[in-house]
């Protein structure tokens, strides 16, 4: 070893001890004749003390000498601090250093390593190497890696086998679109990265595996934002012999188990909510359940008084922004301009202010009396000094758009507290969607995901009716994991095909393999995928999945580190049998 201890152990217990330390230098402070060097690895900081009135000069020099982050290897004895610094572990101690070496030395770093760094984002981006130096993005990462390490833990008590499943896998229609790959020895053919492992986990169960796991990269060509990467990581798990119940009491028990290990949290069990529901009063499939602010629907009260926007409204849905009655004509234009934002896509925003005084003020006044708005005030069971912010127009674009001003209040309200977690179930989701755009239904999980037993007849007949045994866990608002009880029935898994519009040729070719293996004793099944990126960033307090991903891609799918995606070769393409005119 070069060097006797880290530069995060050392304390005044040590005081006398001979020790070498190895590290960057953070710092250096040159005042004349004393020189000192924060010394940094990833452990910590020490103070290394030259000292021209009792070391050789040329030490002291060499000192000088060194820039930020050069590499040093430092020798010499701990000592007692005159000035402690208590914001360090190590800061009542220092090294006065006996012998000094450069391992290496370092241009200017492009920007400061320190917790608090000058340097954008792009140009972290570029320099990952050096930002992953600074303590907290560090931080970031060993906190991935102990949940990775738990995670394993809970799986593998809870009999659970780990199996690795290829990447070059057969590229499908359905969910995001894939990642290609073209295979040189099969000339215009390609293989494709896999969306997720989820045919593969199912075959593993026609083998008898019963219990899977595998933390495993998953690979989705779709557009970039906070919380999705092109690639990112999936806890992937399957069960055989099970129910819903009993994925879900599994599942459950490995995120409490996280975060009692982890956060040192005790959750409670997690409610569950109907798809219906969720939209109904939260008009999302993944509410933030930290606060409450439901969704009320005021048809009823609102209709037929004249006023056309909501006369014409398929629907008419509010929240109640409690103690917000004392918003400025200023705040709640603020609000009228968030919902119209494009990504928004509200018209207008009606509001109906609860003064503290009992009286009641609302934009809409000309169209509805002082009794009318007294009912719209019961069915919020608003306060004195509430708000009631409310929105009309097409259902699910309403129920969306009030979905992001609630969300917005929360914020404003401080509601959404980082060290809060509220975990729940969202349950009976329909098994499918209808695509305006292809004409066509679609799985609203994926095509393997079985139909409620008792809808199984309305299938051909009734297809939108039909709810699935599927699920998603939501935390604070973000979907984490998802999944269901599968088909595991052929002539099952073949009528989902026709309802989703393939010939049976196609469904043939495209997932023949797995009906077939389906004809030779496939038991029962279920599982679910976590977002392994999303977790950690759950665990670590933050938005952003890409500072908890060692080498991230931006939000153009760009690693700018080793400058990819790029051109390639005329010849490799030829290699590939590629030609296009597109590519210049
Ligand atoms: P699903 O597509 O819901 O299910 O994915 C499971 C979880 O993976 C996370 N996730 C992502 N995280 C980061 N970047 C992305 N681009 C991204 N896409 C998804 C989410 C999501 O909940 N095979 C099924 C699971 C199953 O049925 O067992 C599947 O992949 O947190």
């Amino acid at each position: 070893m070069l060097r006797t201890h880290t530069c995060g152990e050392l304390r005044i217990e040590d005081k006398g001890q001979q020790v070498t330390l190895c590290g960057w230098v953070q710092r250096l402070r040159d005042k004349g004749g004393v020189v000192w060097i924060d010394l940094r690895d990833k452990y910590g900081i020490t103070q290394l003390l030259f000292d021209e009135g009792s070391s050789p000069k040329e030490l002291v020099e060499l000192a000088k000498g060194v820039g930020r982050e050069f590499v040093l290897s430092a020798s010499g004895v701990v000592i007692e601090r005159l000035s402690k610094n208590d914001r360090l572990p190590t800061g009542d101690i220092e090294i006065k250093v006996e012998k000094l070496q450069v391992l290496n030395s370092s241009k200017v770093p492009p920007f400061i390593i320190e917790d608090e760094t000058d340097g954008g984002e792009e140009l972290r981006m570029k320099y990952r190497y050096l930002d992953l130096r600074r303590g907290p993005v560090r931080g970031n990462l060993e906190l991935r890696h102990l949940v990775n390490r738990k995670t394993r833990e809970y799986l593998d008590n809870n009999g659970f086998t780990d199996i690795e499943t290829p990447c070059l896998i057969k590229s499908t229609p359905e969910g995001a679109r894939d990642f290609l790959v073209p295979s040189r020895m099969n000339p215009g053919e390609f293989y494709a990265l896999p969306q997720s492992p989820q045919t593969f986990k199912q075959l593993l169960m026609v083998s008898g595996f019963d219990r899977y796991y595998q933390i495993v990269r998953c690979f989705r060509d779709e557009d970039l934002r906070a919380d999705r990467q092109p690639e990112f990581t999936q806890i992937d798990c399957e069960m055989s012999f099970v129910e819903q119940p009993d994925v879900l009491q599994m599942f459950e028990g490995l995120v409490k188990f996280l975060y009692k290990e982890i956060k040192g949290i005790e959750l409670d069990d997690f409610p569950k909510i109907s798809f219906e529901e969720a939209m109904k009063r939260y008009g999302s499939d993944k509410p933030d359940l930290r606060f409450e602010m439901k969704f009320v629907e005021l048809n009823d009260l609102t209709q037929g008084k004249g006023f056309s926007v909501f006369d014409s409204a398929e629907l008419v849905v509010g929240i109640n922004a409690t103690g917000c009655g004392g918003y400025s004509r200023k705040q709640i234009d603020e609000l009228t301009d968030f919902v119209k934002k494009p990504q928004i896509g509200a018209k207008g925003l009606v509001y109906l202010k609860y003064n503290e005084d009992g009286s009641l003020k609302s934009s809409v006044d000309k169209f509805y009396s002082g009794e009318d708005l007294k009912a719209w005030v019961k069915a919020f069971e608003a306060q004195p000094g509430d708000l009631i912010l409310i929105l009309a127009g097409e259902k699910s674009q309403t129920r969306k758009a009030l979905s992001e001003l609630r969300l917005e209040m929360g914020s404003r309200l401080n509601l959404r507290k980082e060290n809060e977690v509220r975990a729940l179930w969202v349950v009976d989701f329909p098994l499918l969607e209808w695509d305006e755009e292809t004409r066509r239904y679609h799985a609203m999980h994926h095509p393997f995901t079985s139909p409620k037993p008792e809808d199984i007849s309305k299938l051909k007949h009734d297809p939108a009716s039909v709810k699935a045994s599927a699920y998603d866990m939501v935390i604070n608002g973000v979907e984490v994991g998802g999944g269901s009880i599968r088909i595991h029935d052929r002539s099952l898994q073949s009528a989902m095909f026709d309802v989703l519009g393939f010939t049976k040729e196609e469904a043939e070719t495209q997932f023949g393999f797995l009906m077939g293996a389906f004809e030779f004793g496939a038991p029962p099944h279920g599982g679910i995928a976590f977002g392994f990126d999303r977790l950690c960033a759950l665990f670590g307090g933050q938005d952003s999945i890409r500072d908890f991903i060692a080498f991230p891609k931006n939000t153009s799918g760009r690693d700018v580190m080793i400058d990819t995606p790029s051109p390639i070769d005329r010849h490799q393409l030829d290699e590939l049998y590629i030609t296009s005119k597109h590519i210049p």
